[in-house]
């Protein structure tokens, strides 16, 4: 067995086997979506280039039978995912799954010391792989989508929500990093990114919360941010932020759909999205190559 960086004959080779193990839970990694055009997009969209960080395993005869990638964010240049690892099936998971990964870490830059990877809880494999590599499970997430069908439902966009500017910084940077501690943005990173839609809500002349997304390379908009200044919670705020920022993503994505990731025991939360129809798409569950407690990410 042999794990090389691909040739073009082997990218495709490799695509084709993402592809097919894209489609069932039981074998996906769950940065990626099902559909071979979208996991094409979104591939092209990551941060490193995915044909450099692509390595493939060889069998013996010259036939490529797992496939694994990384990324790294140049604004987050501790940390990288790793995406897939990926195999025809069962018996290559077991022989090459690992030394992939293995693989993958190896090219590295220095200083990235954080690895990350990700999978349904169907993915057994990925149980077994994440223990091989002495890596520490997160809590279970679950992945929501709304589509436009869902937005009839929805109650008013809160009419003072506003986009945020330069001026909320500060405000921004509280409410953020005391809902979301470590996550991969911050906030001054959301401010200054003007591909995203980023929205506040005053009360009382301050910042009573925040909500931030974008649109994936695929087109689906995707809500990776929301929260309100503990002071303001439970007072009925979040479904008007909620919609806000929920019909402005659905406005911008071409495929009509919101996604969100929230963790399962987050209670207000789930209620909050349960109760705008948001549907159950997927669970997802992280696997961390530190011992940290999960940083909540999404919403
Ligand atoms: C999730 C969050 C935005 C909810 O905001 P909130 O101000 O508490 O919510 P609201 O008072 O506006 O309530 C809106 C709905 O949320 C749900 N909800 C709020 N608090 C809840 C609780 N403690 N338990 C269960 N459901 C709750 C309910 O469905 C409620 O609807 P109802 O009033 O008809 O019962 C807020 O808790 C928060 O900022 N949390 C930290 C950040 C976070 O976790 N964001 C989501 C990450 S995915």
């Amino acid at each position: 067995m042999t794990i090389t960086p691909a040739d073009a004959a082997q990218r495709d080779a490799a695509i084709d086997i993402v592809v097919a193990a894209q489609r069932s839970p039981a074998t996906a990694c769950a940065y990626l979506g099902t559909e071979a055009e979208g996991i094409r997009a979104e591939l092209d969209d990551l941060d490193t280039p995915w044909q450099e960080t692509l390595r493939v395993a060889v069998d013996p005869s010259g036939r490529v039978v797992g496939a694994v990638l990384h990324d790294v964010d140049p604004e987050d240049t501790m940390r990288s995912w790793i995406h897939g690892p990926w195999t025809l099936d069962d018996r290559t998971w077991s022989e090459h799954a690992v030394p992939l990964v293995r693989a993958a870490l190896e090219q590295l830059p220095p200083g990235v010391e954080r690895h990350e990877l990700s999978a349904a809880p169907a993915h057994t494999g990925m149980a077994r792989l994440a223990a091989d590599l002495g890596w520490h499970a997160t809590g279970v997430s679950i992945a929501y989508r709304a589509t436009t069908a869902t937005a009839q439902r929805w109650p008013a966009a809160a009419p003072d929500a506003r986009v945020a500017t330069p001026a909320d910084l500060d405000a921004l940077t509280s409410l953020h990093d005391e809902a979301f501690p470590g996550t991969y943005a911050s906030a001054r990173q959301l401010l200054a990114d003007e591909a995203r839609a980023t929205l506040v809500l005053e009360r009382d002349g301050e910042v009573a919360g925040y909500a931030s997304g974008e649109i994936q390379a695929d087109g689906a908009g995707y809500l990776d941010f929301l929260a309100i200044a503990p002071g303001h919670r439970g007072t009925g705020l979040a479904p008007g932020m909620l919609s806000a920022i929920s019909r402005e993503l659905l406005r911008r994505s071409g495929q009509g759909t919101v996604d969100l990731v929230v963790d399962e025991v987050n209670a207000p939360a789930v209620a909050l999205y349960e109760g705008f129809g948001y549907v159950r798409d997927a669970e997802l569950l992280g696997y961390r190559s530190w011992p940290q407690p999960q940083p909540q990410r999404a919403g």
